[in-house]
């Protein structure tokens, strides 16, 4: 196979992406600059910040908190409500070189009905809505409809009625049984579901003997929830007939090759390109070179080979 027949495009059900990698939501700035080669090259779509229908300031006090192998943040869905969005970002983040993924928040139901029939009417400049029913950094709504199975189908349902694209569920790991909220998910109308957000964890300063957060609690991301997020893939993909999209801790391509080995079709990346923007362009260089040194033609050939206990 010569690298020129080498592919490295992807689908999630019809989305059709040019890499695996989409930057996760609420990690990339809402800027043009960002959104064009050669800033963001070797990715293929990114997630809006979460989108709410009002403006939203966010948590008080400390939001991010760096830990040995990962970060705690507590932003707690500040934005600047759909409206703005669709006035000011869109058009500037709308047709560069990523995919534009809408992440909405799940809050009370009237209100994500509101934002999704804003959504509808800029249905063309969107390649999905990611529902994100999974946030852990909000008093009301948020991780509380992702946690149960019949809410997670409640608020997928809804989506569904408002939201005629395709249509991606953010998924919670704070949950008894997440294959349960998965297939809820998928019966209710999910076309992919992202596995998954952060892991609720917390930090304590020791000089004020007081947690760091005003909340308490936060959510963990980096390479210290990679194996946990690989293990969810695992059982989420094993569980459902819809494209799953890993998402947790990935650091280098070896982790987007084994998230997709365990399942997924795609990977989310948000912690990484924190501390380094070129990161991309790196993990799309392994994943050929891997494609490469096995004989594959394409990532898709991946998807799931690794779920076999017989090796
Ligand atoms: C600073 C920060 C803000 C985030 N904001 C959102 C958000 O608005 N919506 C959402 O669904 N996830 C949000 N997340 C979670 C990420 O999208 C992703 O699920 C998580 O960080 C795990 O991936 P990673 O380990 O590659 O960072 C945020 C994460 C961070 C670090």
């Amino acid at each position: 196979m010569t690298s020129e027949r080498r592919s490295s495009h992807v689908s999630v059900g019809h989305v059709f992406l040019d890499s695996p990698l989409i930057i996760a939501s609420g990690t990339w700035p809402h800027e043009a600059g960002f959104w064009k080669a050669p800033v963001c090259s070797g990715a293929s779509a990114a997630c809006t910040k979460a989108l709410t229908l009002h403006a939203r300031e966010g948590n008080p006090g400390i939001r991010l908190w760096e830990t040995p192998c990962g970060l705690l943040n507590s932003i707690g869905l500040q934005n600047q409500g759909i409206d703005r969005f669709l006035s000011e970002d869109l058009p500037k983040i709308s047709a560069k070189d990523l995919k534009v993924i809408a992440n909405v928040a799940m809050e009370t139901e009237e209100e994500t009905e509101a934002v999704l029939s804003r959504l509808s009417r800029f249905s063309e400049l969107l390649a999905a809505v990611e529902l994100n029913i999974s946030c852990p950094n909000v008093d009301a709504g948020g991780m509380a409809w992702g946690s149960d199975p019949r809410q997670a189908a409640r608020a997928i349902r809804l989506a569904r009625q408002n939201w005629k694209g395709p249509l991606w569920a953010k998924l919670t790991p704070q949950c008894a049984e997440i294959s349960l909220v998965a297939k809820a998910s998928e019966e209710a109308g999910a076309d992919a579901l992202v596995v998954a957000n952060t892991w609720l964890g917390m930090a304590i300063d020791t000089s004020s003997e007081k947690p760091v957060f005003k909340r308490c609690v936060a959510g963990l991301s980096g390479p210290a929830v990679f194996p946990l997020a690989l293990r969810l893939v695992w059982e989420v993909s094993s569980s459902v007939g819809i494209p799953v999209i890993g998402c947790g801790g990935i650091s280098k391509s070896d982790d987007v090759i084994s998230m997709m080995l365990a399942g997924a079709s795609a990977v989310e990346i948000g912690t990484l390109h924190f501390a380094d923007l070129s990161c991309f362009r790196k993990l799309q260089e392994g994943i050929l070179e891997h494609l490469a040194a096995k004989g594959y033609s394409s990532p898709m050939e991946l998807i799931g080979r690794g779920k076999r206990k017989d090796v």
